[in-house]
């Protein structure tokens, strides 16, 4: 069976997402490209042997019935518009995180979306990183004991990956800054290593380092788990001259009750229970793979899943729960005060 896949918004995201469809050629084809920017739908369908239709008006794509998912790489305050037109028509559904503006949105798009009886996958591609599978078996084995906090951070300069005046720089546009659109990715890998979390408190500011960006750039903010672990997080878009080159690399500590894993310049591990991990710690020859290749695994799941009717491990009912840390973030900040995260 060949999947036919329709990509809505043809820019940065989706350019990473091709690869994914390439190695995924005999199970998948893109018939259809669709950018406001006619140019760039027009480029993305010649760069993919120039067969698939070209379109600047989304619900073209969801209108055609030769388009059985879509992959949307739109801006944020697209994301529920679309995905709740694709329910209505009966398509699946790879949607670049954040899922949503707000859980309000979240909500409705997984109601309608679960009504379709369709694939939602969100595309949270560090889940999909190889290193962090067995990370996660580690974890669940017991092999550091019992998780008792964490520690996570982002530094991007936002400016440098993109022009004044995108939309990612408005609040309207992309309902936030660097906790939206890029502290999303750690707390949703966090809540797949420690589970979900009970309450936050933020802080956050916008530097000035990024001309025209009206959401916060800056962004301290902690986490009580449900299990009672506390977490510790550091994300930014003003860090002007980066030190840390890829997403790959952000750091990540897991303190645990008989050991530690971190990623600080490549994954380590002390661990009392795991024969050579005793002495401080040691390096663990995990990949700290090229980011592009978990857009690659990321994809390949999406079409499996559409393939076999399996629940994307991502799931838009999954990632409920992210978007309800999100909004929790928010409102701490506005509220001065530690604050609950909403269950679902
Ligand atoms: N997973 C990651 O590591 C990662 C990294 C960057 C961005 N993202 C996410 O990917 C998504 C897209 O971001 P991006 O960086 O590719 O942005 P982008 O601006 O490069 O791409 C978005 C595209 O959508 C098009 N567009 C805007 N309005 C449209 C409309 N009405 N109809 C059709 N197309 C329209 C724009 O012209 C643009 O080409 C966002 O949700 C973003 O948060 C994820």
């Amino acid at each position: 069976m060949t999947i036919r896949v329709g990509l809505i918004g043809c820019g940065l995201m989706a350019r990473a997402h091709l690869p994914g469809y390439e190695a995924a050629r005999d199970q998948s084809e893109i018939v259809m490209c669709c950018d406001n920017h006619l140019k760039l739908a027009e480029d993305t369908a010649a760069k993919l042997g120039g067969t698939a239709a070209v379109t600047s008006e989304w619900q073209a794509v969801i209108d055609n019935p030769q388009v059985d998912a879509v992959d949307v790489c739109a801006p944020h305050f697209l994301h529920a518009p679309i995905v709740l037109a694709a329910a209505k028509a009966g398509k699946h559904v790879l949607l670049e995180k954040p899922m949503a503006m707000n859980l309000g949105e979240a909500r409705q798009m997984v109601s309608a979306m679960e009504a379709a009886g369709k694939v939602f996958m969100v595309a949270q591609n560090q889940r999909y990183l190889p290193e962090h599978k067995p990370i996660k078996k580690l974890l669940d084995d017991g092999a550091i004991g019992r998780v008792v906090a964490a520690r996570i951070d982002g530094n991007q300069f936002l400016s440098r990956g993109y022009p004044e005046g995108h939309w990612l720089f408005s609040k309207k546009l992309a309902g936030g800054g660097v906790i939206r659109t890029t502290a999303i990715h750690k707390i949703d890998l966090m809540r797949s290593f420690l589970g979900d979390v009970r309450r936050v408190t933020a802080l956050y500011s916008t530097s000035g380092l990024n001309p025209g960006m009206d959401s916060e750039d800056i962004a301290a903010f902690a986490m009580e788990f449900e299990n009672g672990a506390i977490g510790e997080a550091f994300f930014t878009f003003a860090a002007y001259q980066n030190p840390i080159p890829t997403a790959s690399h952000e750091l990540v500590i897991l303190y645990g009750t008989k050991g530690m894993i971190s990623n600080i310049n490549g994954w380590h591990m002390h661990s009392t229970g795991v024969d050579g991990y005793t002495e401080g710690m040691q390096l663990m020859g995990l990949p700290n793979a090229n980011y592009a290749e978990s857009f690659v695994h990321e994809v390949g799941h999406f079409l499996e899943c559409v393939a076999t009717g399996q629940t994307p491990i991502t799931s838009g009912h999954d990632n409920i729960k992210t978007i309800a840390i999100i909004d929790a973030l928010y409102r701490s900040y506005e509220t001065g005060k530690t604050t609950l995260v909403e269950h679902p």
